[in-house]
């Protein structure tokens, strides 16, 4: 998994280029990155490779020489270590070919050990380096087939990747021919057609600063790019296709983190804003939403992570408001549950991203099937906003935070408007978003936030907390624990309140710290019996309530929102995850082994 970004023509800083494109993938994995440049001398061409461990930050090449033609990749770990050597690109035992990958190989065992028994030396533990080998080895053969290069060098690598089981994609940079060959099934690739010049990369976003015309790539399709001209192949049969490319006039979006220390913090305090904006501007999608759930014979949500868990709730708000059975399944699990979807189903799928591969795969799944596609998303033209049959957009601006927040609430708010909408009561939908609005900001006020500060400096010497909700909470006991996870590294659980007695219970002793959300709702008196049972047997009670209660050790506060409460409820966690990554001195925007955007299985 990571960020692809490779530039050809006639500028001579390519690999600056390059560099600053991987600065805006640096979102699709950052435990470390390499680039490859071409150097082109009068009396050799030859391939330079820098690669390092770590973010890319504010990384400078100052030692790398001018050229026209690089790529480069931001890393996020699949097969071997966080090394240098295991950072793409890798390079073929002559160093004619550079490669980097987007995926997984999953026969790279067997391919490996036929070209080692060739010998071809392998320097990596990655599977990603025997795509590199195999092309080498079939170019050494197809080279005296064909009379051109290019062709020689284009069918080695489509010869190659049919051979590939697993989802991957993968861009090849030729020093003979100086033309890049991308091909892809499964991860996304974008072209972005230049004067004079031509690019390629994981998102459209990315190619902006050199132009808008753009084709995206499909899957089992072949791109050879060189300085002038882009020309797609069938990967089946290697045949030409005509292709056309879009222009794309989004937003470009340099977003600055402005008066806060983390892009987190600053996406937590966008909130009210994303709120007031779906209140004023949402009606016309969720009237698409209400009339598409409405006319299906059975609707599901999918998601992944924090996308999940809002789907989760989506499940209790439609019960609750529009009394709709509607069902959930996080992403990489639906495609077991596939076999009863028809051509009447509803597949809504939630994503910030819509690159997440196992909501993609879902949904691939359900299109088979012949159901309809109702996609919430936040990324315009991103994958998933492509393929669904009515994407709509969440519009909670760039969340660049790995760990997502503001994203959550966009969906939470479209979830409870269209559960109103589909109960003819849109005006309440409307009404609980504008309390909760108001809610959230009281939460951000800097008194609350002093108590949560406090709070988690106490929280940080321990090392579990356990979170308890029912009904409507019980997701944001689990979205509260993911913050938690995500940024501190601290372990949290959420449980249901009343599966507590039966197994998580054995984990309370003295001074656990047990979170127990307590929103005005028919779950109270049950929830609050959960935390008494934690009380008695120890545990440090955490109410996080519209009121006060005397079993409370902390207190944090919320304003009564209806069934709404659980945005304010929910930013109270985002807060907790905050503080404890900065009382244990940890990067909120870039937690360890994560990345914002999942395109690998
Ligand atoms: C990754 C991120 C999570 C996110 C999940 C789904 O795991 O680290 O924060 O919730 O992907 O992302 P999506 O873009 O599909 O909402």
């Amino acid at each position: 998994m990571c960020g692809i970004f490779g530039y050809i023509g006639h500028r001579k800083s390519a690999a600056e280029i390059v560099l600053e494109g991987l600065k805006v993938l640096e979102y699709r994995g950052y435990d470390s990155w390499g680039i490859a440049l071409l150097e082109s001398k009068t009396d050799e061409t030859k391939i330079i490779v820098k690669k390092k461990v770590g973010k890319i930050g504010d990384a400078k090449i100052s030692d790398l020489p001018a050229g026209h033609f690089a790529f480069g990749h931001t890393r996020w770990a699949t097969h071997g270590g966080v090394t240098e050597i295991n950072a793409h690109p890798h390079l073929d035992c002559t160093s004619q070919f550079a490669l980097i990958h987007n995926g997984i190989i999953e026969n790279y065992d067997e391919i490996k050990k036929e070209l080692e028994k060739k010998g071809h030396r392998f320097i990596s533990e990655t599977d990603t380096e025997v795509a590199v080998h195999l092309i080498e080895d079939n170019y050494k053969q197809l080279v005296t087939v064909y009379q051109d290069r290019q062709t020689a060098f284009r069918e080695s690598v489509r010869k190659a990747f049919k051979r590939f089981a697993g989802l991957s994609a993968i861009i090849v940079m030729d020093s003979k021919t100086n033309t890049f060959v991308a091909v892809k099934n499964g991860s996304p690739l974008v072209i972005g057609k230049g004067e004079g010049e031509n690019l390629l990369a994981s998102d459209a976003h990315a190619l902006f600063p050199y132009t808008r015309q753009v084709y995206f790539m499909e899957d089992d399709e072949l791109v050879m790019i060189d300085k002038e001209a882009i020309s797609v192949y069938r990967l089946d049969t290697g045949r030409s296709k005509t292709v056309q490319f879009a222009v794309l006039n989004w937003k470009s979006s340099n977003v600055q983190k402005g008066r806060f220390p983390h892009f987190m913090l600053k996406e937590i305090f966008d909130q009210p804003q994303v709120l007031q904006e779906i209140i004023h501007h949402a009606g016309g999608q969720v009237e698409t939403l209400h009339k598409l759930i409405k006319h299906s014979y059975g609707t599901y949500l999918v998601g992944c992570g924090t996308a999940a868990y809002a789907c989760l709730a989506g499940t209790y708000l439609f019960s609750k408001i529009a009394k709709r059975h509607i069902k959930f399944s996080v992403g990489s699990e639906f495609g077991y549950l596939v076999d009863f979807l028809t051509d009447k189903s509803l597949v809504i799928a939630l994503s910030q991203s819509g690159e997440t591969i196992d909501v993609i795969e879902a949904v691939k799944k359900a299109k088979e099937k012949k159901s309809k596609i109702g996609s919430l998303v936040n990324v315009e033209g991103s994958t998933l906003y492509r393929i669904s049959d009515t994407p709509l957009l969440l519009g909670a601006g760039v969340e660049k935070a790995v760990v997502s927040t503001k994203a959550f609430t966009a969906k939470l708010a479209y979830l409870i408007l269209v559960a109103y909408s589909l109960a003819e009561n849109p005006a309440e939908g409307k009404k609980a978003l504008l309390t909760s609005y108001k809610a959230v900001n009281k939460v951000l006020e800097e008194t609350n936030l002093k108590i949560i500060r406090k709070l988690a400096k106490e929280l940080i010497k321990k090392d579990h907390i356990y979170i308890i909700g029912r009904g409507l909470s019980f997701p944001v006991t689990l979205e509260t624990a993911l913050k938690i996870k995500e940024a501190s590294y601290l372990h949290a659980e959420g449980f249901a309140a009343g599966e507590l007695k039966h197994g998580a219970i054995a984990l309370v002793e003295k001074n656990t710290p047990c979170i127990v959300f307590l929103p005005n709702d028919e779950t109270y008196g049950a929830s609050l019996a959960g935390a008494m049972e934690m009380k008695a047997r120890g545990g440090k009670i955490i109410g996080i309530s519209y009121k006060p209660h005397e079993i409370f050790d902390e207190f944090l506060s919320f304003d009564d929102c209806g069934a709404a409460s659980i945005i304010p409820a929910a930013v109270i966690g985002q807060l907790l995850g905050y503080y404890l990554a900065i009382a244990r001195g940890i990067d909120p925007d870039k937690p360890r082994n994560l990345a914002k955007s999942v395109t690998v299985k």
